[in-house]
């Protein structure tokens, strides 16, 4: 089905084209995008492995290119880090938009502790909101399909490594590149360094008259001889901007009555509620009665690290969305034996005081029922994205986006998605491409009908995609010819889905056959899930 779209796509663009050339003297339209001047100044927002490869690709295509970060080192969401962000602290307000920005820039101010009611710990973990990693999390993906070109890990780590190996393997990259926090590499003696850790970008805005674009940037810096914040607004100007912040901008609180609204929450009625970004450590919860409130991988590997510590461990899940049930199964299958299921939750109590935790708290569910005795509720309920552009946007990234990320009203503008580790080399390079003026994009109409079908193309089609085309683009432009991914990643890939995923509820199956099996065939065992989406997905919403 996938197919006989795609290649009906491709027979109506030959059939335009070869139409526009008939009439060539009549109706001389552009047949691809052009840019109104050359672009030289490209900003990344985001240094994750989606970012790092952007820039990296950039910088080699001789950009001079700005790579912000709000986190204090690169890695994105796999620098850990034993800091955590207390709770939501802004509830009500959009992502990114918690601090007023000053009137007037560039301007400098310093806090102390207790300033506007935060603390310094407090102001600092809202700058950078230190990542949803726990101490003992694993990779969920074998490693040939969670590693960046350039620099391999060592061929003896194991299939699923420690998040301290990726982080080892993203700094590594970093400093291959020179973009690591401690590197200073300006492309001119005059130029600042390409990197700007600790530096949130705030806003991105279109100069309708100039053609650029203008991102406004807040760094924070912790004096800790004087005890104090450094907080610096300012602004920057570009040609080109590459939006690389990741699915998981800030965590999604659910709306239950009694744990949503913070902020009007009177002193001692509040719950000490934490989201599944705070959990570190299982020791704090040993021995007590924990309810964990998800029923995806956070939840199922959260609860696994605390069967040999906890009382008791309740899980609060809701059915499941018809869409993918074997996935479902698979995570409820991850989850310890000794953890009891109960429905969603309805609304919570009003805690009578705030001395014995939310012990005494009445916790109503769905089917009625009233859970109390819980020391501690972690909610595993996931993440919420939101783009920096256009403004106000609530979702992860806007709905016009071209196959090659490039936003379609304004092709200057470019979102990274799906899976960076195998699929970010080929977008990378396809931005350098594009920018450069050694590929070409459609027009914007062409773009807007290919868009509609991208979706389709994920999974292998979209690797041969982009082989194809940078392929050709280089034939006919100059630059690099690209490879799709090596073959021996597949056979592992094979290996790991059936060994790994499908053994937990599938345990008749041959392994010796699986060579036998191509990738595709795998995917009915992941319900509508295609096994080429481990390699390139990473959220359906992505
Ligand atoms: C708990 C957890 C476990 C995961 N486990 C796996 C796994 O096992 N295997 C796997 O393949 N994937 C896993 N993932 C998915 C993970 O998202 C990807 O591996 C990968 O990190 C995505 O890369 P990215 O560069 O797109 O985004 P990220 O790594 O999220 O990087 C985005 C960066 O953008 C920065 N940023 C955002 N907004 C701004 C701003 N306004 N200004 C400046 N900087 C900003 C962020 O600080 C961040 O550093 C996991 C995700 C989570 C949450
Ligand atoms: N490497 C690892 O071990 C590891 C660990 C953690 C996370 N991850 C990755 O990180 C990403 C995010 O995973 P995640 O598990 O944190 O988030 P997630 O996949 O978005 O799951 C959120 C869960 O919360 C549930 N939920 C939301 N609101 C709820 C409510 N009101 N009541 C009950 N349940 C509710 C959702 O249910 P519905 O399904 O009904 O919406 C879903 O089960 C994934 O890509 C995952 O693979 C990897
Ligand atoms: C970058 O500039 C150098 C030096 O001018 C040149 O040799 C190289 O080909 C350029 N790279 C690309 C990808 O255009
Ligand atoms: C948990 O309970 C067990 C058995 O009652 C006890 O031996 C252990 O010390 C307790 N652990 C903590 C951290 O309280
Ligand atoms: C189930 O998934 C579909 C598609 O993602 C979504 O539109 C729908 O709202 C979901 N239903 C529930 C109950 O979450
Ligand atoms: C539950 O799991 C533990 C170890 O993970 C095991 O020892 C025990 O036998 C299991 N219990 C049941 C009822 O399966
Ligand atoms: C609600 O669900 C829980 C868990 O399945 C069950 O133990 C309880 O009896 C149910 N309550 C009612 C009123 O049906
Ligand atoms: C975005 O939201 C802010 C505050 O809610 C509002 O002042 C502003 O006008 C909005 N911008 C756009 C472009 O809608
Ligand atoms: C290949 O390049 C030629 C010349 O630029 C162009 O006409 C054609 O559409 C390209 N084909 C693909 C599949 O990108």
């Amino acid at each position: 089905m996938a197919f006989l779209t795609v290649s009906l796509v491709l027979l109506s663009f030959f059939i335009s084209v070869s139409t526009q050339s008939q009439n060539v003297f009549e109706t001389p339209k552009p047949l691809w995008t052009t840019f109104h001047h050359p672009i030289r100044r490209v900003a990344v927002v985001g240094a994750g492995p989606a970012g790092l490869q952007a820039t990296a690709k950039l910088i080699e295509h001789n950009f001079t290119v700005r790579l912000f970060e709000r986190a204090p080192h690169p890695g994105g969401n796999w620098l850990y880090s034993e800091e955590t962000p207390v709770r939501e602290p802004y509830p009500d307000k959009p992502v990114g938009q918690t601090t007023e920005i000053p009137a007037k820039l560039p301007v400098t101010r310093y806090y102390s502790e207790g300033d506007d009611g935060l603390t310094l710990d407090e102001r600092w973990t809202e700058h950078w909101q230190p990542r949803p990693l726990w101490d003992g999390l694993h990779i969920n993906t074998p490693k040939v399909s969670t590693e960046l070109p350039d620099v391999k890990y060592d061929p003896d780590t194991p299939w699923v490594v420690s998040n301290r190996a990726v982080q080892r393997h993203l700094r590594s990259y970093a400093s291959h590149h020179c973009l690591n926090s401690n590197d200073h590499c300006p492309a001119t003696a005059s130029a600042p360094p390409a990197t700007a850790y600790s530096t949130r970008v705030e806003k991105v805005e279109k100069d309708m008259e100039a053609h650029t674009w203008v991102l406004t940037l807040r760094r924070l810096e912790r004096l800790h001889e004087s005890h104090r914040i450094l907080a610096e607004w300012w602004t920057e100007t570009f040609d080109a901007v590459v939006l690389a912040t990741g699915p998981y901008t800030a965590p999604h609180v659910p709306d239950i009555d009694g744990i949503v609204d913070w902020s009007k929450a009177k002193e001692g009625e509040q719950y000490s509620v934490y989201h599944s970004q705070v959990y570190r450590h299982p020791q704090r919860y040993a021995n007590k009665t924990v309810l964990i409130v998800g029923a995806s991988v956070s939840a199922s590997e959260i609860a696994r690290e605390l069967g040999s510590f906890a009382h008791r461990i309740i899980a609060s899940v809701r059915p499941a969305n018809n869409s993918m049930p074997s996935m479902r199964q698979l995570d409820l299958s991850r989850f310890p034996n000794i953890t009891e299921f109960v429905p969603e939750i309805a609304f919570l109590e009003p805690l009578s005081g705030h001395r014995n935790g939310i012990r005494s708290g009445k916790i109503h569910l769905i089917n009625g029922s009233v859970l109390q005795g819980i020391d501690e509720m972690i909610l595993a309920t996931g993440f919420r994205g939101s783009a920096l552009f256009p403004p106000n946007s609530t979702t992860k990234r806007p709905k016009n986006i071209h196959w090659t990320g490039h936003y379609i009203p304004d092709p200057t503008l470019a979102y990274t998605f799906g899976r960076p580790w195998t699929l970010g080399r080929y977008q990378s390079y396809g931005l350098a491409k594009v920018w450069q003026g050694s590929a070409r994009l459609p027009t914007s109409e062409q773009m807007k009908l290919e868009e509609e079908y991208w979706r389709e193309w994920l999974g292998e089609a979209v690797f041969r995609r982009y082989i194809t085309w940078l392929n050709n683009a280089s034939l006919e432009h100059g630059g690099r010819f690209v490879e799709p991914p090596p073959i021996e990643n597949l056979e592992v890939l094979k290996y790991y889905m059936l060994v790994y995923l499908f053994n937990l509820n599938y345990n008749t199956r041959n392994l010796d056959s699986i060579g036998n099996f191509d990738i595709s065939m795998l995917s009915g065992q992941l319900g509508d899930k295609d096994a080429w989406e481990a390699l390139v997905d990473e959220d359906d919403d992505w």
